[in-house]
């Protein structure tokens, strides 16, 4: 009988389910876009019926297209868009307001107000990361104060807080479940990354009750067990996505890096078990846990790459599909004199700026949609660039090569760009979800078919790598021109 192992990969802008053979390769999959809820300006929420419907409905669909039944899946394992934040009822399930995004910007201004007290070195010190909008934390205080009984009965105990990771287990286990992982719990602004404990002085400060939070596991654990799917399977895996990617990459040695490129894009630059601050503006954060080996990672944070493309889909409607910016990238070339700065929901590392708004800069009377649409592609690349150069300096070291993934790696003319841009060479692996392969080989970790990570770093595979070609001088001359763009904004 053959085996499977299940993957929920629930995105901010898709869900996807991918079914992985035992030996770690995917043989069917289903993706379904859900909607983006915009209510106000700098606003960003999903509805949790949908994420869950999206959710159910893939697996379903990605078990008939493989002709799987449950008694053949030996565990699940999910990850996740991080920081988003549901609040619901622990007996009902009911969530008392849509999620909230991490790219949400509503609670700006308690940010700036935490920013100016001493708080915000404290929470630096203790969660790594710094003082923004993008986390849970003030999006929980937010919700709590939405509505006057909410505070109330989160006192009470009747409420639980959880990142979708934990939501959906909460779901798959009608309730039996209420858990997370370290990785989701490292992106709260909650979670000491060094004890591994929530915090009492952060839930303090928010105001939180301890007992709305969920336990904290390993990413490979006994999360509980589903039956929605025909038999009792497993889920055995939890990790968010940024942190799968570096599973799925085998960045398991200080200064690997790996460079996810979805909805947002995510740079990890590997610590080991070595715990430090970043002097650059650059998250610290839990790369992953086996066993209650902890192993740190530093993080850039884009907010907007594969989104600045479906923003040209969907609102400029200037290409029908992401894989028509190609074509137009080969038309401009790189020496494009228009810059977008993509600064659609404020602007994540190494700048922090939650009020920047976007801009196109550079546009003559010539200008044609080709431009903007390169434009927007390069955005990506030059905000590469920034977080690749603030871990150089951190680390005082040249980053020779960079593993990148997620959808936008296709582009075969981006990563090409990617290469000149970077000086570094660019490393694509056989399967560019690479989030997915992370969360199956976590399951395969924890249900003892890999034996440990070096099983990952043999199963890794280089399908296509890209070395820098441009003349220098034009390379620093379009530098230049990102960095006097982006001053405009900032
Ligand atoms: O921190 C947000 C991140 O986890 C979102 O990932 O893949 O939806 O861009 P993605």
């Amino acid at each position: 009988m053959k085996k499977w192992i299940m993957a929920i990969d629930q995105g901010t802008s898709s869900t996807r389910c991918v079914l992985f053979d035992l030996n770690g390769i995917p043989v069917a999959s289903d993706q379904m876009e859900f909607e983006q809820i915009y209510p106000q300006s700098g606003w960003v929420e999903h509805d949790p019926n949908q994420i869950w419907d999206t959710v159910l409905l893939t697996c379903k669909n990605a078990m008939k297209k493989a002709q799987a039944n449950a008694a053949q899946i030996i565990g699940i394992g999910i990850t996740n868009q991080r920081e988003t934040t549901l609040v619901w009822n622990k007996k009902t399930g009911q969530v008392v307001y849509n999620a909230i995004v991490w790219q949400d910007r509503r609670t700006a201004k308690q940010c700036d107000d935490i920013k100016q007290t001493k708080m915000a070195d404290v929470i630096w010190k203790k969660t790594g990361l710094i003082v923004d909008p993008y986390f849970s934390a003030s999006k929980i205080r937010w919700i709590l104060d939405h509505n006057e009984n909410l505070q109330n009965q989160a006192s009470k105990g009747e409420l639980c807080f959880g990142t979708v990771d934990c939501y959906l287990l909460f779901k798959l286990t009608k309730g039996e479940s209420f858990k997370t992982d370290v990785t989701n719990a490292s992106r709260t602004m909650l979670f000491n990354i060094q004890t591994k404990q929530w915090d009492d002085q952060l839930l303090t400060l928010f105001n939180i009750p301890k007992h709305m939070l969920p336990e904290v596991f390993d990413n490979g654990a006994n999360f509980g067990v589903t039956d929605l799917f025909g038999a009792d399977i497993p889920i055995l895996a939890m990790a968010g996505d940024q942190h799968a990617a570096m599973i799925g990459q085998a960045c398991f040695k200080t200064g690997q890096v790996k460079s996810t490129y979805g909805t947002g894009c995510f740079m990890m630059s590997q610590l080991e078990r070595n715990f430090r601050l970043s002097q650059y503006h650059l998250l610290t954060t839990i790369a992953f846990q086996f066993k209650g080996d902890t192993h740190y990672a530093l993080e850039g944070s884009i907010f907007m790459a594969g989104a600045t493309i479906q923003w040209l889909r969907d609102n400029l409607q200037v290409i029908n599909d992401a894989s028509d910016t190609s074509e137009h990238a080969n038309k401009v070339g790189a020496d494009n004199p228009v810059i977008l700065i993509p600064a659609f929901v404020g602007l994540g590392a190494p700048y922090w700026n939650a009020d920047a708004t976007a801009s196109i800069i550079g546009m003559t009377r010539d200008t044609t949609q080709s431009h903007i649409i390169t434009a927007a592609l390069q955005s990506s690349v030059y905000q590469t660039y920034d977080l690749l150069f603030a871990m150089e300096q951190d680390s005082q070291k040249k980053i020779n090569e960079i593993k990148v993934d997620g959808a936008m790696v296709n582009n075969q003319w981006l990563m090409q760009f990617l290469a000149d841009i970077t000086t570094s060479e660019i490393k694509q692996p056989i399967n560019i979800e690479t989030t997915a392969q992370g969360i199956a080989y976590a399951v395969m970790l924890q249900a003892g078919l890999f034996a440990s990570l070096t099983d990952i770093e043999n199963a890794w595979q280089c399908q296509n790598s890209y070395h820098p070609k441009m003349e220098l001088s034009l390379r620093d001359a379009l530098i230049l021109r990102w960095k006097q763009a982006l001053q405009k904004v900032l």
